[in-house]
């Protein structure tokens, strides 16, 4: 009697939990840019061709990373930076760290201008730690604020 109570208790709270689920997924979850950006990466082809003649000077930036060993584990793009430290706190919000896609949150920010927000982001504000707890270069730090920004936009 009592283990019938319980299971049919818990059936009840999987089909609330579902019903609730469906109307705050697709949003939350499947929208999310960075779940997106990962999406591109993955569907991405694993091969740039160079035609001589053409243009092929996005190539370079591309096999950059690549070649150039980092020196002292200092990410070389804004991306990488971001997904290896920033996106601790910035990907879900953590501690009331602007999150990567509200625009609500970004927008008075960006709008301080971005001087602003290389100097808060390098020197720390509030609960943000200088740097983002990193002693990576000022320029690393200034490259990954562009990538929020234009996270953001
Ligand atoms: C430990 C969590 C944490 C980490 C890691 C973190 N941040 Fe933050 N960040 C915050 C919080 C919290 C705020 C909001 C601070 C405030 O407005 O009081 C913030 C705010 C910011 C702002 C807005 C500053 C402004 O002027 O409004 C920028 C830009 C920023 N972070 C960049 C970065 C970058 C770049 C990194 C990675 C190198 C990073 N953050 C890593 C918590 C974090």
């Amino acid at each position: 009697m009592v283990l019938g109570v319980l299971i049919a208790f818990a059936i009840v709270l999987f089909a609330v939990a579902r019903t609730m689920g469906a109307d705050s997924q697709g949003a939350a979850v499947l929208l999310e840019p960075l779940h997106l950006a990962q999406v591109q990466k993955n569907i991405a082809p694993f091969a740039q061709v160079a035609i001589a003649g053409k243009d092929n000077s996005a190539l370079a930036a591309l096999s950059a990373p690549a070649g150039a060993a980092p020196a002292v584990n200092v990410p070389t793009s804004g991306e990488q930076a971001f997904t290896q430290v920033c996106s601790a706190c910035h990907a879900t919000g953590v501690n009331g760290a602007p999150k990567v896609g509200d625009h609500a949150a970004w927008a008075p920010r960006i709008a301080q201008g971005k001087d602003t927000l290389y100097k808060d982001a390098i020197a720390g504000k509030g609960a943000m730690p200088p740097k983002g707890g990193t002693n990576w270069p000022d320029a690393t730090i200034r490259m990954t604020v562009d990538y929020m920004i234009s996270l953001n936009k």
